[in-house]
């Protein structure tokens, strides 16, 4: 089904290190549509104490124009989460819109992260519910537990798949996260995992997302792993240098011309639908027949495109006679 909710564009979701402030400043200028502000693994255990407090600083100093704001804390199984959630949405609560909680393996993980928004909000004021959640699956016991994961809270926003952390836990034997692991010469080693997010994604009205490429010199590379997500329906991928945000917006943006076709084919079955067009449940857009199943498929590019802030080049006419 075509997602009734309004979609938020998640085509680029820029990593930046909590614990250095210079980056914190540059990824403001940055065209990605997701910043996540990193409290987790992109953070040394020392310098955790102080992430925290520059990331309070760099949401509530502003200057992120529409990016989605979002705060990875670290996993349940440390001891950094509950001082990483209170400190965050105490003291910066109303400039976040989303907690990543890494290494999910449960849905009693995402509850316990929900019930903790919830008082923190109660406490401080804020409209409860507000803060999403997006959830990353990086090992078996949270891909095999992923519907329930999905289910968790009406938090919920988007599954990720965290891929390094996933072949570290089925011990893939390969150490470039991205590409293929070596020997493995029969397929694409990440389809099943990727395919599994993708359906409880639908299954459940989130986006899912696509982890990172650690080659970043490797734009080329970049675009290639990137454009099987996309072309598999991924909602976007991770961005770790500035250098893979415009090839993300790009590869997860429709093309101009399937934008104005799913345009077209919109306003063609309306029309054709309406009393005007004489109620026909198919009909031809050009040299392709549409139905049903045609404007399902024309909301899904549509709604990308227009999240994406597409704008038409091409507007269907209704026959003349
Ligand atoms: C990201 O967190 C990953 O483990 O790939
Ligand atoms: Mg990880």
């Amino acid at each position: 089904m075509p997602s009734e909710k309004p979609l938020r564009s998640r085509r680029s979701c820029l990593a930046v290190p909590g614990s250095n402030p210079r980056f914190l400043e540059k990824a403001k200028g940055l065209p990605a549509d997701q910043v996540f502000l990193d409290l987790e693994d992109a953070v040394a255990p020392s310098a955790k104490p102080d992430a925290r407090k520059n990331v309070v600083a760099a949401l509530n100093d502003g200057g992120w124009g529409d990016k989605l704001r979002v705060v990875r804390v670290n996993d349940w199984t440390t001891q950094w989460t509950y001082r990483d959630v209170i400190e965050v949405v105490e003291c910066a609560g109303a400039e976040l819109d989303c907690l990543m909680l890494p290494k999910v393996q449960s849905a009693a993980q995402v509850m316990a992260l929900d019930t903790l928004l919830t008082q923190i909000e109660r406490t401080v004021g804020l409209e409860v519910g507000r803060i999403g959640i997006e959830a990353q699956i990086e090992n078996a016991l949270g891909l095999i537990n992923i519907e329930q994961v999905a289910q968790a809270s009406p938090r919920v926003e988007a599954l990720i798949f965290g891929p390094a952390d996933f072949m570290a836990s089925i011990n893939m034997k390969s150490l470039v996260v991205g590409e293929q692991p070596p020997g493995y010469d029969v397929g694409d080693a990440y389809h099943y995992i990727l395919m599994r997010i993708l359906m409880a994604a639908r299954a459940y009205d989130l986006q899912a997302i696509d982890g990172p490429y650690l080659q970043i010199r490797d734009v080329d590379g970049f675009r290639r792993v990137a454009g099987r997500s996309a072309a598999l329906g991924l909602d976007g991928k991770w961005v770790l240098h500035p250098g893979q945000v415009d090839a993300a917006n790009e590869v997860f943006s429709p093309r101009q011309e399937d934008y104005d076709h799913a345009e077209n084919i919109l306003d063609a079955y309306e029309w054709f639908t309406s009393e005007q067009g004489g109620m026909k449940g198919s009909a031809m857009v050009g040299d392709g027949m549409i139905d049903e199943a045609s404007r399902k498929m024309a909301l899904v590019i549509s709604g990308k495109g227009r999240a994406a802030g597409m704008q038409r080049t091409d507007r269907w006419t209704p026959p003349t006679e």
